[in-house]
């Protein structure tokens, strides 16, 4: 497996590989990586050839400075486990300077009001700073085909709009959302909760699954109330939203309509540790 620090070394290797015909997939990362991340490189490898898997720890999408130091970085134990899969994997592990060129700032994005709602309301920034790396990542990479995961299923629908209004030629592919075994989303930040966070934080899937069960006869408002009074009797998390959206537009509905489809999503504070999940309704 090689990994590489330097956007010429990758461009060069990428040229190489291009010239063979074989077929690039992307999997972008921030590392720190568990069985989610490599669920997205095995769904890569069903459509192509490579997996290039970047591990980069994007500063310009993060509003919290404290959530960005404390980001967990584990390069080393990262090449470790995409070792174990055995495939032709290449890291790209840039450091801020080569992918930013010293201008450590995001550029300015429209998505169509996509990035006003859910995370875009409660992370300032957020995804002009994830537009600006993944562009700037999907411009070198060249891939053909890029797989995100939907347990940030915002940020695929805003990627899926990105290269929609830059034309950039190539595929998003959704990957479903990878579980512990007690239901808890997996996610980089779940090596940060404390033993009883660990402990209470099922409570989060455990609620999405019954406000899908309460939405089959239940208005929206009706299951929203719910999800807030069952948080409020919960000492250890702390509800930030829970929203009941369109799938395509991502905006809260109020009225339920049979043509249309629903995604329940939530941000919850587990401690100093925000986690997100969501889960489709219908
Ligand atoms: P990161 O949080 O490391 O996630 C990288 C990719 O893995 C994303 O597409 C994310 O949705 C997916 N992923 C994370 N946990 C998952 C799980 N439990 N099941 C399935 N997929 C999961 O998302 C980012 O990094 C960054 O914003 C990035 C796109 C790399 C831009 O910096």
């Amino acid at each position: 497996m090689k990994v590489f620090t330097s956007k010429d070394q990758l461009t060069s290797e990428i040229t190489g590989i291009k010239a063979k015909n074989d077929t690039i997939g992307f999997v972008p990362t921030m590392g720190a990586l568990h069985q989610g991340h490599l669920s997205l490189v095995m769904a890569g490898f069903e459509k192509a050839d490579v997996i290039v898997v970047s591990i980069f720890v994007n500063p310009t999408q993060f509003d919290n400075s404290e959530d960005l130091k404390k980001y967990p970085r584990t390069l080393d134990q990262d090449v470790s486990l995409l070792k174990t899969l055995n495939k032709d994997i290449i890291v790209y592990a840039p450091t801020v300077e080569d992918i930013y060129n010293k201008k450590v700032v995001s550029e300015s994005f429209s998505f169509d009001g996509l990035e006003h709602e859910m995370e875009g309301k409660f992370r300032d920034g957020h995804f002009d700073g994830v537009g600006t790396i993944v562009k700037n990542l999907l411009e070198i990479v060249k891939p053909k085909y890029a797989f995100f995961g939907e347990k940030d299923f915002q940020q695929l629908q805003i990627i899926k709009k990105l290269v929609e209004k830059y034309h950039i030629p190539v595929k998003i592919i959704g990957c479903k959302i990878h579980r512990e075994a007690n239901g808890l989303a997996m996610s980089s930040r779940n090596t940060r909760l404390t033993e009883a966070h660990k402990n209470v934080s099922p409570f989060i899937y455990k609620t999405l699954k019954e406000a899908k069960l309460k939405f089959g006869t239940k208005s929206a408002n009706k299951v929203t109330e719910w999800v807030k009074e069952q948080f409020a009797k919960n000492e250890l998390l702390e509800l930030e939203y829970f929203i009941i959206a369109d799938t395509k537009t991502l905006k809260t509905v109020t009225r339920k309509n049979k043509k249309n489809t629903y995604r329940a999503f939530i941000a919850v504070y587990a401690g100093k540790i925000r986690l997100i999940d969501n889960i489709a309704l219908n």
